[in-house]
């Protein structure tokens, strides 16, 4: 007998699992709020790197006269830029939709809440439905969290919904928070014109991230003109003459940054609000995650979390993977969420990429271990790329040669990193990766180089012994 199961939030997380519980043969409905494909496809990581690729096309263009090609009149259109952004959502959120209707998943749209562990009541727009399932999924996702003297009205402070349908490209844009959404989108802007100022609380930029890689960001930052204040608080602004006066407090004192847009980007938190989990007798842990086990069960058996609902990292690819899980359990199959990594790109400029452990979490695990590092100014592929910014570190256990961790910055590294999770995933060795064969010219060498560097073996640079 298939199971009835109702899956809330249609986003990277819910309609992978709706789509993945139908192949397996169960009875499933998707209830969703807003939009099909959720904030990932929607105002999330595809509308963003559809603009960051604008950004990046334009200062190539720029670079290119160093090989001797030299563009006019170089031009954004921002209206048809946004129009070309909102084609491609629309193209993949119709086919999601298209997949769901094709594997028979009704989707509900409409607002659901829990009555009791095993009924969810939808408010749609032609009233109440009610939806009875033996299994329910929670894949509601996450929302920007908004500071004090910074409410989100998409029109001075943008939250980055607002910052990825521009009416136009600000002279001066203040960012608040140098994490993965205020640099990709702060570097965009910068890119395609405006001035760009960084405000961010902790000493450094992307928190948590390997330091070696975040210095290659930094640096890039300045040399790009973009401006990164840290330790610094916005504390709020005033709007008059057109022009927004951020007050910002430093180790130095406070100041004033005057700009004409504000883009807020300072987390997300997961989002669970008017869903009725007491009534399934559920609740949210200090941090608004609903806490899971190793098969994405909720503390009530019959309920499940997937995505940013379900825990950090706030990432698509790990909600899809919940998913999977989640579907796989509920069909009656053995599995279990026991990925070793996930993988995380960020889209700066260059590009950053890492997977596993940090030097600074293996010191803090008291790991002993071994790195091994190779530049990009040192692969013949990136220099024809012109794009030499950068290195690939790779972290093992300095006694069984285990790759701990892979961290990259560089062309195309959120492409590249693939391989290293996936040596991760099969417990390879540096050794391993150092005796593969990895065609050339390719970015690709640079992580085979960093393997040998570990053991002092790198031929491309000279290791001192
Ligand atoms: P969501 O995508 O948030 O989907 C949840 C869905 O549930 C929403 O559609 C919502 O409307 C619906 N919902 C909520 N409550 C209810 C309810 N009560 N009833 C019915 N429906 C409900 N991640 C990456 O991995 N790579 C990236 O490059 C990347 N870029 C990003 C760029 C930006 C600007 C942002 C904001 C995020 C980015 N992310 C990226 C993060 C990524 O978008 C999220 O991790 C991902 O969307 C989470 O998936 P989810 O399915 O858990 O939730
Ligand atoms: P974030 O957590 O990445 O960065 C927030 C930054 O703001 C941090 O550096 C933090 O120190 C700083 N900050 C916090 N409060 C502040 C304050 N009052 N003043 C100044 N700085 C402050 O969060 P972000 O950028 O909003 O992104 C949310 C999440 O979305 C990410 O953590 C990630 O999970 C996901 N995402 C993933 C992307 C990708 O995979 N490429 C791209 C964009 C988002």
């Amino acid at each position: 007998m298939p199971r009835k199961v109702i899956v809330i939030g249609a986003g990277p997380a819910g309609y992978v699992c709706a789509i993945r519980l139908a192949q397996l043969g169960q009875e499933v409905t998707v209830v969703e709020k807003e939009y099909v494909g959720g904030v990932c496809l929607n105002v999330g990581c595809i509308p963003s790197k559809a603009m960051i690729a604008a950004g990046a096309l334009m200062s190539r263009a720029h670079e290119a006269s160093a090989m001797g090609i030299t563009f006019k009149d170089m031009k954004v259109d921002i209206g048809k830029l946004v129009e070309w952004k909102a084609g491609i959502v629309g193209k993949l959120t119709g086919g999601i939709a298209g997949l769901l209707k094709n594997h028979k998943v009704p989707v509900v749209m409409g607002t659901a809440s829990l009555k009791d562990k095993n009924t969810v009541v939808v408010k749609t727009k032609d009233g109440e439905q009610i939806l009875k399932g033996d299994d329910i999924v929670i894949a509601t996702g996450s929302i920007p969290i908004e500071i004090p003297g910074f409410a989100f009205d998409e029109d001075k402070v943008w939250s980055s919904t607002g910052a990825l349908r521009p009416k136009k490209i600000p002279e001066h844009l203040v960012v608040i928070g140098g994490g993965y959404i205020g640099l990709e989108l702060g570097i965009m802007y910068r890119k395609l014109g405006s001035k760009v100022t960084v405000l961010e609380a902790t000493p450094g930029a992307l928190p948590g991230q390997e330091r070696d890689c975040v210095r290659v960001i930094e640096r890039s930052l300045k040399k790009m003109g973009v401006e990164l204040l840290t330790e610094t608080m916005a504390q709020g602004f005033e709007h008059k003459g057109g022009k927004s006066y951020v007050r910002i407090k430093t180790k130095k004192g406070e100041d004033t940054v005057v700009c004409d847009q504000v883009l807020s980007t300072v987390g997300r938190r997961p989002f669970s609000a008017g869903l009725g989990l007491e009534k399934a007798g559920l609740a949210v842990d200090a941090k608004g995650f609903l806490a899971v086990d190793k098969h994405m069960r909720t503390k009530v058996a019959n309920i499940y979390a997937i995505g940013d609902i379900a825990g950090q990292p706030m990432l698509a690819h790990k909600g899809s993977k919940e998913g999977l899980v989640a579907a796989a359990v509920i069909a009656g199959q053995k599995d279990e969420y026991d990925a070793r990594c996930v993988p995380a790109v960020i889209f700066t400029s260059p590009e950053m990429a890492s997977v596993g452990l940090t030097e600074e979490q293996c010191k803090e695990k008291g790991l002993t271990y071994k790195t091994g590092s190779f530049p990009f100014a040192a692969s013949g592929r990136a220099m024809s790329l012109m794009e030499t910014d950068g290195m690939v570190k790779m972290i093992v256990d300095a006694k069984t040669d285990e790759i701990l961790g892979v961290h990259m910055v560089g062309p195309e590294v959120t492409e590249l990193i693939a391989e290293a999770a996936l040596a991760i995933e099969m417990g390879a060795t540096a050794e391993d990766i150092a005796r593969t064969i990895h065609a050339h010219p390719t970015l690709p060498e640079a992580l085979m180089e960093a393997a040998e560097a570990v053991h002092g073996m790198a031929v491309h640079i000279y290791q001192k012994k």
